[in-house]
């Protein structure tokens, strides 16, 4: 069962909330199911991004696992008001139903709580415009779920930390599913 993770952060992982929760997630998950890809800003040519080079290896890779994937991990900040840009050059760069028969669950973190409707009213519309069909209940934090760390690090709160258990449990729960539907339509095409 493979899962791809898109982290939508430019910050470096230990200095990135958005990243605390995705790598909790991904440590969840990769102990016990599936293969993990991962993929940040930092994976890619800075210019391939922004000039939406289709045939860059980087880009190319990042095509192909999501289309091998079950389900798809999205953990971006919010700016202005909206998910970040990084995350949408990312999403610019996927085939239009990319997410058809995936199961996408997305992770947010914000400076306060005033934006936490991004996930249903800015990311929600893309990903459904990705084919997701199946999107699982977002999690957003803010610096009061995800604190820093003496040492500029950050620690996930009791109260994040739960609900991120909650959602992983109904993501593993999800795959055997949706596994089923992609073999079924391969089957079709194998049959047409
Ligand atoms: C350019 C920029 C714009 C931001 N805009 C918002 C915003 O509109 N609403 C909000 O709640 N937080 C906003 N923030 C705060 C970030 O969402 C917050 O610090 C988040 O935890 C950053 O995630 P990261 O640590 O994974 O990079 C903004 C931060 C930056 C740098």
């Amino acid at each position: 069962m493979p899962i791809v993770t898109l982290a939508g952060s430019p910050s470096a992982t230990s200095r990135s909330r958005s990243r605390c929760m995705l790598n909790y997630v991904k440590q969840r998950i990769g102990a016990t199911h599936g293969q993990l890809s991962s993929f940040a800003l930092d994976d890619f040519d800075p210019a391939a991004l922004v000039q939406g080079r289709w045939d860059d290896p980087g880009v190319v890779a990042l095509r192909d696992a999501v289309a091998a994937a079950d389900a798809v991990v999205i953990a971006p900040p919010v700016y202005q008001a909206s998910f970040s840009g990084g995350l949408k050059l990312m999403l610019d760069l996927l085939p239009q139903h990319a997410l058809t028969h995936k199961t996408v669950l997305a992770l947010a973190t914000g400076g306060s709580d005033h934006h936490l409707l991004m996930l249903d009213y800015a990311l929600k519309p893309v990903l459904s415009s990705l084919g997701a069909r199946h999107q699982l209940a977002g999690v957003y934090a803010s610096p009061l779920h995800i604190e820093k760390t003496a040492d500029g690090r950050y620690r996930l709160g009791e109260s994040v930390r739960e609900r991120l258990d909650e959602v992983i449990d109904e993501l593993i729960e999800s795959l055997a599913p949706v596994a089923k539907s992609r073999t079924r339509d391969l089957a079709r095409l194998a049959l047409a």
